[in-house]
C-alpha cells in the first residue's frame, strides 16, 4: 500500500456504516453489520499481498495457479472494540494468526498503559494488521504499533471503521509507515474525544454493555 489514508467508498460499506451510525439500530443488528463490514475493508487492506505460483492439476490439465507467498498474517486486535473487527476478517483469512494489545488511559498521565500484550511469533516476517474501529485521538493506536514494533513487527497496516482527522494526524506523525484504511473519515473529535458524528462508543454498541 503507497497511500498513508485509504477511505474505502464501495457503497456496500457506506451503506452497511449509515445502518450502525442510527442510535436506533440493535446490538444484536450492529454487529451483525461490523462482522460484514469488516469482510468488505479485509478485502481492501489485504490489497497487493505478495503472490507465487502453485503447480496444480484442474481436471482437464496442469497450470501455474495463483497462491498467497510468504508466512501466515498476523491480526492484532486493540482491546476490546477491536475484536468486533476479528471475527468477519477471520472468516476470510482462515489460517491467520491472532494477536491482541490491551491499553487504558492512566488518569493522572494521561498516557496509554499496556495490560495485556500476547502476539504471535515471527512478527517480523508477517504482515501485521491492527483493528481498532474507531481511530479518536490516535494516542492508543500509536501506542500498540509502538510495541508491536519493538515486538519486531515491520510490515504493519491499520484497519477502522472511522477515522477522525486528528487521529489520522497522530498516527501519521508517530507512523508514517503505517497505512490506514477505513470506512469513513469523520468531521472531527468532541471535547470528551469521541469522533463525530460517529457513532458513539463502538465497544458498548457492539456488546451491549450501555
Ligand atoms: N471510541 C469509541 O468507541 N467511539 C468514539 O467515538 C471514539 C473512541
Amino acid at each position: 500500500m503507497t497511500q498513508h489514508l485509504t477511505v474505502v467508498n464501495h457503497p456496500l460499506i457506506q451503506h452497511k456504516l449509515t445502518l450502525m451510525r442510527e442510535k436506533e439500530t440493535s446490538t444484536a443488528v450492529f454487529r451483525q453489520l461490523l462482522r460484514e463490514i469488516s469482510q468488505l475493508l479485509a478485502y481492501e487492506v489485504t490489497d497487493q499481498l505478495p503472490m507465487t505460483t502453485r503447480r496444480i492439476e484442474t481436471p482437464l490439465q496442469e497450470m501455474d495457479a495463483p497462491a498467497l507467498d510468504g508466512r501466515k498474517l498476523a491480526l492484532i486486535s486493540i482491546l476490546r472494540a477491536g475484536n468486533g473487527l476479528l471475527d468477519g476478517m477471520l472468516e476470510l483469512i482462515p489460517s491467520a494468526r491472532v494477536g491482541f494489545v490491551g491499553l487504558y488511559r492512566d488518569e493522572e498521565t494521561l498516557k496509554p498503559v499496556q495490560y495485556y500484550f500476547k502476539v504471535p511469533d515471527h512478527l517480523d516476517e508477517r504482515l501485521v494488521i491492527v483493528v481498532d474501529p474507531m481511530l479518536a485521538t490516535g494516542n492508543s493506536s500509536a501506542a500498540a504499533i509502538d510495541l508491536l514494533k519493538q515486538a519486531g513487527a515491520k510490515d504493519i497496516r491499520f484497519l477502522c471503521l472511522l477515522a477522525a482527522p486528528e487521529g489520522v494526524a497522530r498516527m501519521k506523525e508517530a507512523h508514517p509507515d503505517v497505512p490506514i484504511v477505513t470506512a469513513s473519515l469523520d468531521e472531527r473529535l468532541n471535547d470528551v474525544g469521541y469522533i463525530l458524528p460517529g457513532l458513539g462508543d463502538a465497544g458498548d454498541r457492539m456488546f451491549g454493555t450501555k
